[in-house]
């Protein structure tokens, strides 16, 4: 392995004299610690180093060593249930919640390994050659480097190996013998490989209603969730990670303050998963960057979660990945390209500051895996944008990797309307396409519903505007009623408590039945309102109450209840009767 002498030291990074060579983006060792870091450029015979560990104390004279490879990581059994810091090192499950410093990414537990391969087969790249489990949790695949392939020599019997102990060992094309463990290496800034990609097919299903029916994500999308300080993206990003519908949940916390990541770590191992009833951390992993730790190991920590989100992908399952927030994994881009002395552009941000975030987005995606399965990795990405601007560079890049933009609103949040995504500033391109999934559901409406559910929104917005100058009181009755339709829809179908018992997760079948339910009611209202009945005789119904509550009143396993409420519904509306001077007001 190649040296190099630390010759000038500035916080993160690091210039040393090679004695050797180099290459760009080789993972080193710094000093007796062997603290990580990474080299960022050459210069001739010096290298400049990013290191990903508290620098204090190192001095010139220090010796860096190469590691002949990008920084990687250990992808295996170990994962699921843990948290880690930014380089997949371990924080729990180690008996110390602090990293040592040089600690590489975990490993050494013991697992129960079963074959699934026998000597003499071909093992094609990426396939599942074995199972891991530690007789709790649901069995992991043990899956062939995506760059490894041959004939199976030997393979153990089934019993308990540790995950870094060869289990199996194959004859490559070259001739060569090339042990395998339950886990295997991969460099985090490399894409890990795929059969094919597949066009979106259906949606992740969040079981937030103003997502899953106006805004939906794809399996395998890509979504962001801008907001001002405070506005809800940590804890819309946790309520997404306890109720959508992926396999596995990979959940980034990257320079967020400590104390909003203790929030989800006190609370994820307490939680049980709403589809098994088994504790939700099962198939959680967390990384954990707070804003205390070093900024370098915050940059690369957004490859390692995509990384270890692909790896789980590769196992043909879904995986959502959550990050809150790029925007601070793009100030850690910032900070550290400050100190190699870039030249900063727009908002202070290096110029790849787009690519990198294409980089990253890019890597979302619903495909065939090397195995010949299906898997997908879903990402959502929190944006702070300073002064809640979304002109501002990290938005507006990102603004165009992704598909879906659940923009959060500061007037909503301080209405405590939550959650407080803006119906008029958000979007989502996948969500003509999903119409045949929803009928598959049952709710063949879906489509046509959202389309008048938007329409309402827009018409309130300009109506609202209207009437802060002329008074609402003026508005001609039909645009009350307007108003009237859009307060309901807003108030009973798009406000979502994250704390509320029976409300927080909502099934698509709910969503179905509470959509519907609020169609048929513009539809009995618009009819009233043409024989001449007032907006105040409709808001006056005694039905109102039920329908604004009828997301925290009836839950998932209660749906024949929307039918009760509909037929009541149905015979308030029949009997009002116009009256002479509902209709002079609708003339008048
Ligand atoms: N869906 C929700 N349901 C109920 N309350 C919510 C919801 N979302 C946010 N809140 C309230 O708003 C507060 C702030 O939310 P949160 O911490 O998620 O904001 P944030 O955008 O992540 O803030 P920051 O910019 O500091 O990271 C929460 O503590 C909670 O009281
Ligand atoms: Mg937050």
């Amino acid at each position: 392995m190649s040296r190099a002498v630390v010759s000038w030291i500035a916080g993160p990074v690091l210039h040393a004299v090679k004695q050797g060579p180099f290459s760009l983006r080789e993972s080193v060792r710094v000093g007796p610690q062997a603290l990580l870091g990474e080299v960022v450029r050459i210069n001739g015979d010096r290298i400049v180093v990013q290191v990903y560990e508290d620098t204090t104390g190192l001095r010139p004279g220090t010796e860096v060593q190469g590691d002949g490879q990008p920084l990687a990581i250990r992808l295996g059994p170990g994962l699921l249930g843990h948290i880690f810091d930014g380089l997949l090192r371990p924080l729990s499950g180690t008996g110390s919640a602090w990293v040592q410093p040089g600690m590489r990414s975990a490993a050494g537990t013991t697992w129960q390994f079963e074959p699934l391969i026998q000597a003499g087969a071909l093992l094609t790249p990426g396939a599942v050659f074995g199972e891991a489990s530690d007789g709790k949790a649901r069995a992991q695949a043990c899956l062939a480097p995506p760059d490894t392939s041959g004939t199976v020599e030997s393979v153990v019997a089934p019993g308990e190996y540790t995950d870094t102990a060869t289990v199996c060992v194959v004859r490559q094309g070259d001739g060569r013998l090339r042990e395998l463990s339950m886990s295997h290496i991969w460099t985090v800034r490399t894409p890990r490989p795929v059969a094919r990609r597949l066009p979106a097919q259906a949606p992740l299903v969040t079981g937030q209603r103003i997502i899953d029916c106006l805004f939906p994500v794809a399996q395998g999308g890509k979504a962001a969730i801008p907001g001002g300080f405070g506005t809800g993206k940590t804890v819309l990003l946790e309520s997404l990670a306890k109720g959508c519908n992926a396999d596995v949940i990979v959940y980034l916390g990257c320079g967020e303050r400590g104390n909003e990541l203790a929030g989800v770590l006190d609370e994820f191992p307490a939680l049980s998963d709403p589809r098994t009833g088994r504790p939700l951390m099962e198939r959680t992993v967390i990384i954990a960057n707070t804003s205390n730790m070093p900024v370098a190991a915050r940059e690369a920590s957004i490859y390692c979660a995509i990384t270890v989100a692909e790896y789980f992908r590769d196992q043909g399952l879904h995986v959502a990945l959550m990050a809150d927030s790029t925007s601070r994994w793009a100030e850690a881009l910032r900070e550290v390209s400050g100190r190699f002395g870039e030249l900063p552009g727009e908002g202070g941000y290096p110029a790849y500051l787009a690519g990198r975030l294409a980089d990253f987005y890019e890597r979302a995606a619903l495909v065939e895996t090397l195995g010949g399965s299906t898997g997908s990795v879903t990402v959502m990405g929190a944006i702070s944008p300073p002064s809640g601007d979304f002109s501002e560079p990290v938005t507006s890049h990102t603004k165009r990797y992704v598909r879906a933009f659940w923009a959060l609103d500061v007037k909503r949040a301080q209405a405590r309307f939550y959650p407080a995504i803006h119906p008029l500033q958000s979007y989502a391109e996948d969500a003509r396409g999903f119409a045949p999934w929803w009928t598959a559901q049952g709710n063949g409406q879906w489509l046509a519903l959202r389309q008048r559910f938007l329409t309402l929104l827009d018409e309130q917005a300009q109506l609202e505007r209207m009437a802060r100058i002329i008074g609402k009181d003026a508005l001609p009755a039909r645009q009350q009623l307007t108003l009237l339709c859009a307060d309901l829809v807003n108030e009973a179908f798009l406000r979502q408590s994250a704390f509320s018992e029976v409300d927080r997760v909502c099934s698509p079948q709910r969503q179905g039945a509470m959509m519907r339910l609020l169609g048929r009611f513009i539809e009995l209202a618009q009819a009233a309102q043409t024989t001449g009945i007032g907006p105040e005789h409709i808001s006056a119904l005694a039905c109102m109450r039920s329908l604004q509550r009828m997301g925290e009143e009836i839950a998932d396993h209660e749906l024949p209840r929307f039918d009760e409420l509909q037929a009541r519904m149905e015979r308030e509306f029949a009997q009002l009767t116009p009256e002479p001077e509902d209709r002079d007001a609708t003339h008048g």
